[in-house]
């Protein structure tokens, strides 16, 4: 069996679209400091290409989380593995996202994170797959709303491979 990858949002069409996100969140942070919360592996290199076009003064933490449950399906309930370096304690907070699927973890992470008391706590994916939703998620900033389909790319990985992909693609077999 072979595998193969179908462009989705080809390089051109998600950079341009990183560009309008970077400009929205510059106007609406205007006068402030964002703090850019990048949910790993997956969020890295969305994060990294979103933060290059705010221009408002940027600061960038990291954690990792695992939810417990299988593979396919996420249980919702989050294990931190790498836990922020920095207090969110008054800061304008922004979750970046690769994906929002279920919802299932980011409704228990921003939970989480909120409790934290942050001066502002927002949430940013660049894709978003409404049609999965099982738990309501308020989404700030989406990059793409896509259909049910299990994409690799731009930090989206297939068995942990795929993430380094400049774009967004579908794995096909034959
Ligand atoms: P959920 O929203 O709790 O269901 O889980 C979202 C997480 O599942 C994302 O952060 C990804 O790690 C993973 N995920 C969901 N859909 C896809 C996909 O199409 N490709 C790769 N990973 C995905
Ligand atoms: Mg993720």
């Amino acid at each position: 069996m072979s595998e193969r990858v179908r462009v989705m949002l080809s390089e051109q069409e998600v950079d341009k679209r990183i560009q309008e996100i970077g400009e929205q969140i510059s106007r609406d942070y205007e006068g402030k400091q964002v703090h850019l919360v990048c949910v790993l592996k997956g969020g890295s290199f969305f994060m990294c290409e979103l933060a290059k076009r705010i221009s408002v003064p940027v600061s960038l933490d990291f954690m990792s989380v695992s939810s417990y449950g299988s593979e396919t399906k996420s249980s919702g309930v989050v294990r931190i593995v790498k836990d922020l370096d920095e207090p969110l304690k008054d800061k304008d907070v922004i979750v970046v996202e690769d994906i929002v699927d279920s919802g299932r973890t980011l409704s228990y992470l921003l939970a989480m994170l909120q409790d934290r008391g942050p001066k502002s706590l927002r949430l940013c994916t660049l894709l978003d797959k409404p049609d999965r939703r099982v738990i309501d998620v308020h989404v700030d900033y989406t990059g793409f709303q896509i259909p049910d389909e299990f994409v690799v790319g731009y930090g989206l990985d297939y068995d942990q491979r795929y993430r380094n992909l400049p774009y967004i693609g579908v794995v096909e077999f034959d």
